[in-house]
């Protein structure tokens, strides 16, 4: 099976939806969080994450969104969660994305858009020893 970094993001917790959000992934059959915290983010820590979008228009205001309150962040483990995860969420624009897809439902905001699910395997294993260094 696969293992997947998740983050709730600070909009999606000053909104009230870490139940709703998290019992839509505690419902995929055979899928467990393995690991779970509410954190705020720090600068350095989400320059790692989020290195790949350095120099974009969006990146200045999306590491001041995503420092602007707590997340959560989670590892979740299960059968082909990586993809499962991404359809779960929907793409990134939340007007583009379909109802029943948590931004779809959920978002309208680009930024604001919920949730962070790794986009690859490889993604994966660097976002997990980024939020989760103790982990084996
Ligand atoms: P993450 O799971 O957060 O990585 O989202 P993603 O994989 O769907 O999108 P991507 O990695 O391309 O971009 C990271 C984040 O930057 C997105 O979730 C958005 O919040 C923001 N973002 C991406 N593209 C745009 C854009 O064109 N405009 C704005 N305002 N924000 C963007
Ligand atoms: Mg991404």
């Amino acid at each position: 099976s696969q293992r997947s970094l998740v983050l709730l993001k600070p909009d999606a917790v000053r909104r009230g939806l870490i139940g709703e959000i998290i019992g839509r992934i505690e419902r995929k059959a055979g899928w467990a969080i393995t690991a779970l915290e509410l954190r705020t983010l720090d600068q350095d820590t989400l320059e790692q994450h989020y290195g790949e979008h350095k120099g974009k228009p969006f990146y200045e205001p999306l590491m001041g969104f995503m420092q602007s309150g707590p997340v959560v962040a989670l590892v979740v483990e299960g059968e082909r969660v990586i993809e499962g995860l991404r359809t779960l969420a929907g793409p990134t624009d939340p007007i583009a994305a379909a109802p029943g897809s948590i931004r779809g439902d959920f978002g309208t905001i680009v930024r604001e858009n919920l949730i962070h699910a790794s986009d690859s395997e490889e993604s994966a294993t660097r976002e997990l020893k980024i939020f989760f260094p103790g982990l084996v």
